[in-house]
């Protein structure tokens, strides 16, 4: 009865998902003042920070670095590029991975211009924003693909994806909190995802703290887990995850509330056990 119970609210979400619009979704997340390059406290400039230097200071590097629930987007992908020489998108919807690899064909008509986000990453390095065609470059380069996923499968990837000892880093974005129906399905999705983790391998997760909806097309709210610091940790910890280090981001006034109820966001850098 219980299991019947997940599985709908699993099954409801992922109807809900079917209405996801990209375009939408870019415009709100992807512009300013989110994505505010000229202010320090901008949400992308926070989260582009904390991924900066986990892999930099944080000892993350290896061969195969597989981004969780991708979406349309790729900057959360522009630091890793650089420590790992193979990078695997993965997303749950088509007009994901198809706005993807519009991006990775580079044969122009996407929806959204990366390149103040991929100046932004070389500054970021020490580089001048003009490296950020390098940078484009070798981003291309190691994408090996753009898969489907569903972290509510016991088995997320399809059998082959991934080599036999699995990923050596995992990155995720804003999915697990916004793909699952309640805090035992996000506690389950972090423990499948951690099947693809090879153990040792760093997972690097953002989320959204205490958000309930976000605006995930016009006229479309997605309904989502409203998680706080000790649930996420509770989950990560039940699910073999061994946390290092969890930052939290919170909202400058003038932007709360723009796409969503969220209160802030956090940042966590934790080991496979
Ligand atoms: C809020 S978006 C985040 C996109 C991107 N990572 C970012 O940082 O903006 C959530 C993503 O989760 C994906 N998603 C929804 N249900 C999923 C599932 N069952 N398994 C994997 N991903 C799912 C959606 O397609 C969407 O791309």
């Amino acid at each position: 009865m219980e299991e019947k119970g997940a599985e709908n609210g699993v099954a409801n979400m992922a109807a809900i998902w079917q209405g996801f619009d990209p375009v939408a979704y870019l415009q709100n997340e992807y512009t300013p003042p989110q994505a505010d390059f000229e202010r320090k406290d901008s949400h992308v400039s926070w989260r582009l920070g904390c991924l900066h230097r986990a892999f930099t200071e944080g000892n993350v590097s290896g061969e195969l670095l597989v981004d969780i629930g991708s979406g349309p987007t790729l900057h959360q992908v522009m630091s890793g590029c650089e420590a790992f020489n193979k990078v695997l998108l993965t997303d749950f919807l088509e007009v994901n991975r198809q706005e993807l690899r519009c991006w990775l064909q580079d044969e122009g008509g996407c929806s959204m211009d990366w390149t103040p986000f991929l100046q932004h990453v070389c500054k970021l390095e020490g580089r001048q924003p003009s490296a950020w065609t390098e940078k484009a470059a070798r981003l291309r380069q190691v994408i090996m693909d753009i898969v489907p996923i569903d972290v509510h499968s016991p088995q997320p990837l399809a059998l082959d994806v991934l080599p036999s000892a699995g990923a050596d880093c995992l990155v995720s974005c804003y999915c697990l909190e916004s793909a699952s129906p309640d805090l035992a399905a996000f506690t389950r999705a972090l423990g499948n995802i951690g099947r693809l983790l090879r153990p040792g391998g760093h997972l690097l997760l953002i989320g959204s703290l205490g958000m309930s909806y976000y605006n995930g097309a016009p006229g479309l709210k997605i309904p989502t887990i409203p998680v706080n610091e000790a649930q996420v940790c509770a989950s990560l910890k039940e699910s073999g995850y061994t946390l290092i280090m969890l930052e939290v981001y919170t909202w400058p006034q003038d932007t709360i509330g723009l796409n969503d109820d969220s209160s802030g966001d956090f940042f966590v850098n934790a080991i496979k056990e």
